[in-house]
């Protein structure tokens, strides 16, 4: 590894990637659309910030990868770039096919043709990360998902990244090229959107607005802290064989609404003036997500046993460190909630839950 081109490296977990590669000694050619979910605040006071280059350019865009990979000499692709959010793929699923699928497609050509133009080299790497919602959701009594667990996407997002998946393992045994792909939990942790139920659940406690647990909140995630994946990305790029798969999880499963009384809780002793204390006073259940996977859980002994990877942070120091990180950046949550955008989605997304719930009482 010599030169990547990371895409979509000014969102949460491209990031937090960009950040690892550049204290490794590599080069890292950032390619990001600067949607909504990226933003140059994520990459201030980059390590090593001579080794990075930033272009604001779309996955989709052909003639820039190609003249990307050219330029740069890139032997080494990791794909971040997406469209992430569950609940935005339900209300337009349409920029989740273009994004995550043609997108990839698009890359996987780009890639093809260096590749070859290069004389088809054993040690290039395209490496794509992705999702464990491929799996579809567990029942009580299920073994956890693993790299053989058959596809059964419910989501348009979960569609999307499963059909990505396909792409590259398809690219991988028809044309040869060398690929490795994750398959990973949910990630939390700093510069996440405040979109997603970690970040949204302290910003609004911060504010005293209400925190929206969907359904019962009962639902069951498996929880990495997004430095941990980042790690495991890296084994697999040092030490994974071509052509394999690896899923990775943080080996904890609580309900939603533990999540939020443990985040409420943590709030309670790191701000106690507030006068929203105790927090969990501001839990507030909404209208559930259509097709919601009710349990997630991850086996990592793939990735254990022949990469040696194991998470470093549990889910009570990964939560504290992420308060704690969230209270230290506020002008880093300030930033992202002036985006236009912030406002509009919490109005789409909640106001339009709240009276459905009215409705189904
Ligand atoms: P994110 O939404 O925070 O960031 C996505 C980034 O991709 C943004 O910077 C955005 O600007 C960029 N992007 C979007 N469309 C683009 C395009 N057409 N061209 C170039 N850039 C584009 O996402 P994230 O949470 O950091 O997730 C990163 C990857 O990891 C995704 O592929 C996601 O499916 C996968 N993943 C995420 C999680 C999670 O819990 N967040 C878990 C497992 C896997
Ligand atoms: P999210 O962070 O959107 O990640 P994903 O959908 O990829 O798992 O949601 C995590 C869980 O939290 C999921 O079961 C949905 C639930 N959730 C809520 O209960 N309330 C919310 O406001 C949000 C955003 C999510």
């Amino acid at each position: 590894m010599d030169t990547l081109l990371v895409t979509g490296g000014a969102g949460f977990i491209g990031s937090n990637f960009v950040r690892l590669a550049l204290t490794q000694g590599v080069r890292v050619i950032n390619l990001d659309a600067l949607t909504y979910a990226g933003s140059l605040e994520n990459l201030k006071d980059l390590p090593n910030a001579d080794r990075h280059v930033f272009v604001h350019g779309d996955i989709c865009d052909r003639e820039l990868v190609d003249a990307l990979l050219e330029e740069h000499a890139v032997d080494t692709l990791v794909h971040f770039a997406a469209e992430t959010h569950v609940d935005r793929s339900i209300l337009g699923p349409e920029q989740f096919v273009r994004t995550n699928i043609h997108g990839t497609f698009s890359l996987l050509e780009a890639w093809k043709k260096a590749w070859i133009r290069a004389g088809e080299p054993a040690h290039w790497r395209f490496h794509h990360v992705s999702s464990d919602e491929v799996f579809g959701t567990l029942g009580p009594d299920d073994p956890p998902f693993c790299e053989t667990t058959p596809y059964a996407p419910n989501s348009p997002y979960a569609a999307s990244k499963a059909a990505s998946d396909h792409l590259v393992r398809a690219y991988g045994v028809t044309y040869g090229l060398p690929y490795t792909i994750t398959n990973c939990s949910n990630n939390y942790g700093p510069y996440q959107f405040p979109e997603k139920l970690i970040p949204l659940t302290v910003l609004n406690a911060l504010e005293g607005r209400e925190l929206p647990i969907y359904g019962d909140g009962q639902q069951i995630r498996d929880w990495l802290f997004v430095e941990d994946h980042c790690q495991a990305i890296w084994a697999v790029l040092e030490r994974g064989a071509p052509g394999r798969t690896y899923t990775v999880g943080g080996d904890n499963q609580p309900t939603n609404l533990k999540v939020v009384q443990t985040l409420c809780a943590l709030l309670d002793e790191l701000v106690p003036g507030s006068r929203y204390v105790p927090h969990a006073q501001l839990i507030h259940f909404v209208a559930d997500r259509p097709g919601h996977d009710r349990r997630y859980s991850i086996d990592v002994s793939r990735i254990g046993e022949e990469l040696g990877w194991e998470p470093s942070e549990s889910l009570a120091t990964g939560l504290r460190r992420t308060v704690q990180w969230l209270l230290e950046h506020g002008s880093w949550l300030e930033a992202i909630r002036r985006q236009p955008d912030y406002q509009n989605w919490l109005n789409r997304n909640y106001d339009q839950r709240a009276s459905q719930l009215s409705e189904g009482d």
